[in-house]
């Protein structure tokens, strides 16, 4: 029986709700004056120093906030999702991705049995195995090194393995463990990206992964098709068993596939795809790219922060500050979106990643029990490096909607370059614009100040920046494996406690399944044109006029093509 209890109803939400008058009447250029107040909004752990003084949140805003997680049952939520319950109700499933880090001796239970010797298995077949690969033990059919990995997979079998990689490249450690060779992703259903991938690689050389939780996601299971034919038509189909192998839940299906179920790498369904990337599904890619020991530096990172998340007290809790105030910013304050702003370009792939965990994960209409939010839950995510993005869409924050931002920045550059005669190194020049647009942001500029600097009249409308935008600002010492385990880890909670807040399942995804199963209608449609020339029928008059104009111009495509592959 669903409940119909929302957090809306509660009372600190109500008490927030009324307390937004209160904040409207403050602007961050008095509230950043209050230096004890933003003494009291920094948190530091494990070398991560979290600044939010930049929200538009007082001290007593913070005490309604813990209020509000208190109502919401949060540390009692935290604690089922630690202890194995399953907390995914409507796929009756454990959310257990803290076990996938966990130290070996750690004990983490789904349904009674410890999952952590499970995971350390697959972990210890994976080092086994990439150290098989990388040291030339493990060869190709024709007896030559596999040098090169392509990555299929798509969603949450892709976009985190995508960031790690991205941020791991200019790593020094990463860098020089991974000399000699490539890890390309393959995502995209669409033709050009197989064209992409394999231009420019031998399939003697190459290793494909093929990573998927479910092993029927069409287009992760077109795109190993297709690559199985890449292999075959070159080495001979016996080929396949050395060069493909494969990351799932699903291990019939992948041995279905005709991939050997030795060369299988096990994840559970106690894991969530957008959550997976501390799995098989990017620890194999990337050990096989790095090698396992850099990979276990990411794991630890991320598992730093899983303990921290779950005996720090709120205060002090860097993920809980993060996602209590993001349900502050969309719920109270009415911003919906929220702007991912690293200035690091090895971050370059940060921002994707979050806009899957976070959409798929809080982009929902009801509550856990199906009851019709009268709020909005989740919010828009997007993001680029900066300072690229001040050169694109920053215009929109200073001056036009107000976006709260995540500034993350790095202490020490993976790469610093220092020229002799500049005022500052290359590295000090990025970050002095990431210590800069957040002030820029906060205070603003008002026309007295441009009168004082004899801007003309009819210009200063335009000149003026209101401020009093908020962002906060996340600063890591470095960026090497251990610290990219900790943001990830960070926002992966953060966007756990904003779901729990909102009494949401963060951990389904039902929304992607309607497109799905259209597009099920559409293929068949097109196989039956092309092949027996069947009339398009039982679509409304705006998807038949499409699909007519589609099958009509492209009729030149045979009914039974031979097979071709990209020719670049
Ligand atoms: O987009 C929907 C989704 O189910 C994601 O949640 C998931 O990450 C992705 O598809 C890929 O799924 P799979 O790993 O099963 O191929």
């Amino acid at each position: 029986m669903a409940s119909k209890t929302l957090i809306c109803d509660a009372e600190p939400w109500k008490d927030l709700k009324a307390h937004v008058e209160d904040i409207k009447k403050t602007h961050l250029r008095d509230l950043m004056n209050d230096q004890e107040r933003c003494q009291s909004m920094m948190v530091e752990f494990d070398g991560m120093l979290l600044d939010y003084s930049r929200q538009r949140a007082t001290l007593a805003t913070m005490d309604k906030l813990y209020k509000l997680a208190e109502g919401a049952s949060l540390k009692n939520k935290i604690n089922r999702m630690y202890s194995g319950e399953h907390i995914n109700s409507t796929e009756n499933r454990s959310v257990l991705h803290v076990a996938l880090r966990a130290p070996r001796d750690a004990v983490i239970c789904s349904d009674g049995k410890n999952v952590v010797p499970d995971v350390w298995n697959v972990l210890d077949k994976i080092k086994d195995f990439s150290e098989k690969v990388r040291s030339g033990s493990w060869v190709g059919a024709t007896g030559k090194p596999l040098k090169d990995v392509i990555a299929i997979g798509i969603g949450g079998s892709f976009l985190g393995p995508l960031f790690v990689h991205t941020a791991l490249q200019t790593d020094p450690e990463a860098v020089e463990s991974s000399k000699g060779r490539q890890l390309r992703f393959l995502a995209n259903v669409d033709p050009i990206d197989v064209a992409r991938n394999i231009t420019g690689l031998n399939p003697e050389t190459t290793l494909v992964v093929v990573v998927s939780k479910t092993f029927t996601t069409a287009e992760t299971m077109l795109n190993a098709r297709t690559l199985r034919e890449w292999i075959s038509s070159a080495l001979g189909p016996s080929a396949v068993a050395k060069h493909m192998v494969a990351v799932s839940t699903n291990l019939t299906l992948v041995e279905k596939f005709g991939i050997d179920p030795n060369n299988a790498f096990a994840f559970w369904d106690w894991v969530g795809g957008r959550y997976s990337v501390c799995s098989a599904v990017g620890v194999l890619p990337l050990s096989l790219q790095y090698g396992f020991p850099t990979v276990e530096k990411f794991l630890k990172g991320a598992s730093s922060i899983d303990q921290h998340f779950q005996s720090a007290p709120f205060e002090k809790n860097i993920p809980v500050l993060l996602g209590l105030l993001s349900v502050w910013n969309v719920s109270f304050l009415g911003y919906p979106a929220r702007a991912i702003l690293p200035y690091s370009q090895a971050l370059e792939k940060f921002a994707p990643h979050i806009q899957q965990v976070s959409m798929e994960s809080n982009g929902k209409g009801v509550s856990i029990d199906g009851v019709p939010l009268p709020y909005e839950a989740g919010e828009i995510d997007f993001g680029e490096p900066g300072t690229n993005g001040q050169h694109s869409f920053y215009q929109l924050i200073h001056q036009g909607r107000v976006i709260p931002c995540d500034f993350i920045g790095i202490v020490k550059s993976q790469q610093p370059v220092y020229l002799k005669g500049e005022v500052v190194s290359n590295h000090d020049e990025l970050m002095s614009n990431f210590f800069a647009q957040p002030d820029a942001l906060a205070y603003g500029k008002t026309a007295e100040q441009l009168l004082k600097e004899n801007v003309a009249e009819h210009l200063i409308p335009h000149k003026t920046f209101s401020g009093n935008r908020p962002s906060l600002s996340l600063l890591l010492p470095s960026l090497n494996a251990y610290n990219i385990g900790q943001l990830l880890a960070s926002y992966e909670h953060r966007i756990a406690v904003e779901g729990f807040v909102w009494g949401i399942n963060s951990f389904d995804q039902w929304g992607v399944e309607l497109g799905k199963s259209l597009a099920t209608q559409v293929r068949k449609q097109l196989h039956a044109s092309r092949t027996k020339g069947e009339p398009v029928e039982g679509f409304n008059f705006s998807t038949t006029t499409l699909l007519k104009k589609y099958l009509e111009a492209s009729s030149d495509i045979p009914a039974d093509p031979p097979t071709l592959l990209p020719r670049i």
